[in-house]
C-alpha cells in the first residue's frame, strides 16, 4: 500500500517535473550546434577586443575566414524534408496527451511552414550568412579604420576556395568593408593554400572517404548515455513511432539549420531539452576530430600549408613589399587543421567515444561555427628609434591567448613558429581530382 502511495505520488509529480521544461521561454536557449553554430552565438567584437600596443601601428592583416551560415547540401535537404512529417506525430500525441512539450511550443511547431527555402538551393549561403560575412568586414574596418580606410588595389588579396557559398561570403565581407569596388580573385579547383585537401590523394582516400574515421562517433551512438539521450526525447515526444538514430539525427538538422540569429530559437528545437542537444554536438566534436584534427597526422601538416603563406606574406609586409589585407575564405575542414598545425585546443586525452568530457578544449561549437575566423595582425613598433615588429592573433575576434603571451608573439617567437611550417603537398603522394 504504502509502496502503491510512493510510485503514484512520484509518478505525478515527474510529469510536473518534466513538463516544466519550455523551450519558449527558456531566457537563454542552448545554441552550440557544433559546426552549425551561429557566428552570433560564439564570437567576440575585433572592436573592443583589438590589443593596442604603444608605439606600434598595424601594417598588414591575414586570415581566414569559414563561410557564413549555409544551406545544407542536397542529400541531407532530402532527409530533412522526409523528416518534417515527425511534426504531425508530435503535436497528435500532444492532443491525446502523450506528449510532456508544453502548449507554446506545440503551437510554435504547429504554426511553422513546411515550405523551406534552404531546401530548394543546396549549398547555398543564406542571407543570415552574407550578414555574417558582411558584420565581420565592418567590424575589421572600425577597428583598423588607418590601415583599411583606403585599399588601394595591388594593396590586398581576397580569395575563396571553389563554390558559390564560398564566392558569395567572400563578396559579403569585402562589401562590409569596402562597399564593394574591390577584387574578388578567382577560385581555382587546383591546389589553393585555403583548402588543399580537396586535391590531396592520401587525405581524400585514406581520411575523408574512410568510412573508419566515424568508428568513435559511432561507438558513442552506442553508449548508454547517448541511448538514454535519445529514449528520453523518444518518450518527451511521446509518438509511437520508434526514433531512429537518422530521424534524431534529421530532427537536429531541423532545429539548427532554422535556428536564426535573428529570430533567436527555431520551434524545433523544442524536441530536445538543453542536455540532449550536448550530446549531439560531442558526436559532431568526434567527427572532426578524427576527419579533420588531431585524430589523423596528415591534418596538421594540410593545416600548414596556409600558415607557411602568412608567414612569407608577413615577411614581405616587414621588408615594405607586402599587403595591407590578405583573407582567404574557405571551409570547416581548413579551420579544424589550421588548430592542429598549431597544437591548439588539444586535449591531454584523445577524445573517444567512450567518454564526452564536458571540460574539453576541442570543442567545434567554438572553434567551428559558421563564419569562424583566425587573423594575425602585423604591428610595427617604433621604441627608441628602433623599429620592431610583433605579431598578434585573433580567433573569432577574440585574441587568441594560448598562441603567445595573450595573443602577442613578437616577431622572433613568431618566426621560431611558423618558418618550418610545410607549404607543400608531398605528403599526399597523389592528386585527387575534386569537383566532378
Ligand atoms: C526515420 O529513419 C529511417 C531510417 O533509419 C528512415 O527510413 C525513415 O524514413 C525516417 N523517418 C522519417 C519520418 O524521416
Ligand atoms: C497514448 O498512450 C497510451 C498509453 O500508453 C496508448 O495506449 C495510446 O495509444 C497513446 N496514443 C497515442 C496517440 O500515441
Ligand atoms: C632618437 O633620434 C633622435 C633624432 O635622431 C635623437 O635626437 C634622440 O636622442 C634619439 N633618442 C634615443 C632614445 O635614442
Amino acid at each position: 500500500m504504502k509502496f502503491l502511495f510512493v510510485t503514484v505520488f512520484l509518478s505525478v509529480y515527474a510529469r510536473s517535473v518534466i513538463s516544466l521544461f519550455c523551450y519558449w521561454n527558456t531566457g537563454c536557449p542552448y545554441n552550440y550546434f557544433s559546426s552549425r553554430t551561429p557566428y552570433n552565438a560564439a564570437r567576440g567584437d575585433i572592436r573592443d577586443s583589438v590589443i593596442k600596443l604603444t608605439d606600434c601601428e598595424p601594417i598588414s592583416i591575414w586570415g581566414l575566414v569559414r563561410h557564413g551560415k549555409r544551406n545544407p547540401g542536397a542529400e541531407l535537404a532530402l532527409t530533412m524534408k522526409n523528416a518534417i512529417v515527425i511534426r504531425e506525430y508530435v503535436v497528435s500525441s500532444y492532443e491525446n496527451g502523450n506528449s510532456s512539450l508544453c502548449a507554446q511550443d506545440i503551437e510554435n511547431l504547429r504554426e511553422l511552414g513546411a515550405d523551406y527555402g534552404m531546401f530548394e538551393n543546396a549549398y547555398q549561403l543564406s542571407e543570415e550568412g552574407y550578414q555574417e560575412m558582411m558584420d565581420i568586414g565592418k567590424r575589421f574596418k572600425q577597428a583598423f579604420p588607418k590601415l583599411l580606410n583606403k585599399l588601394e588595389s595591388q594593396s590586398y588579396t581576397f580569395r575563396p576556395a571553389f563554390g558559390n557559398w564560398m564566392q558569395k561570403s567572400a563578396e559579403g565581407f569585402v562589401n562590409g568593408l569596402a562597399n564593394g569596388n574591390l577584387d574578388i580573385e578567382k577560385a581555382t579547383t587546383d591546389f589553393d593554400i585555403m583548402d588543399p585537401y580537396t586535391t590531396c590523394g592520401k587525405y581524400q582516400r585514406d581520411v575523408k572517404k574512410n568510412p573508419e574515421i566515424y568508428l568513435e562517433s559511432n561507438k558513442y551512438l552506442e553508449t548508454t548515455e547517448f541511448l538514454a539521450t535519445k529514449d528520453r526525447i523518444q518518450r518527451r515526444l511521446g509518438i509511437d513511432y520508434p526514433l531512429t538514430n537518422e530521424n534524431i539525427s534529421a530532427l537536429y538538422d531541423l532545429c539548427r539549420y532554422t535556428w536564426s540569429s535573428k529570430d533567436k530559437m527555431s520551434p524545433w528545437c523544442a524536441l530536445f531539452t538543453t542536455e540532449d542537444l550536448k550530446v549531439l554536438e560531442y558526436a559532431g566534436d568526434l567527427k572532426h576530430y578524427y576527419r579533420n584534427g588531431y585524430g589523423n597526422s596528415i591534418n596538421a601538416l594540410l593545416g600548414q600549408i596556409p600558415l607557411s603563406d602568412l608567414f612569407k606574406s608577413f615577411q614581405l609586409a616587414k621588408d615594405g613589399k607586402g599587403k595591407k589585407i590578405i583573407a582567404y575564405f574557405t571551409h570547416a575542414t581548413m579551420m579544424d587543421m589550421l588548430y592542429t598545425a598549431l597544437n591548439l585546443f588539444k586535449d591531454d586525452v584523445e577524445l573517444t567515444g567512450a567518454l564526452r568530457n564536458p571540460d574539453r578544449k576541442w570543442r567545434t561549437s567554438k572553434l567551428s561555427i559558421f563564419g569562424a575566423n583566425m587573423f594575425a595582425v602585423l604591428n610595427r613598433c617604433n621604441r627608441e628609434n628602433k623599429t620592431d615588429y610583433n605579431v598578434v592573433f585573433y580567433l573569432n575576434e577574440e585574441p587568441l591567448k594560448p598562441i603567445c603571451e595573450q595573443g602577442v608573439c613578437t616577431w622572433e617567437e613568431f618566426e621560431n613558429k611558423f618558418k618550418t611550417m610545410n607549404s607543400n603537398t608531398d605528403m599526399c603522394q597523389f592528386k585527387s581530382v575534386p569537383y566532378i
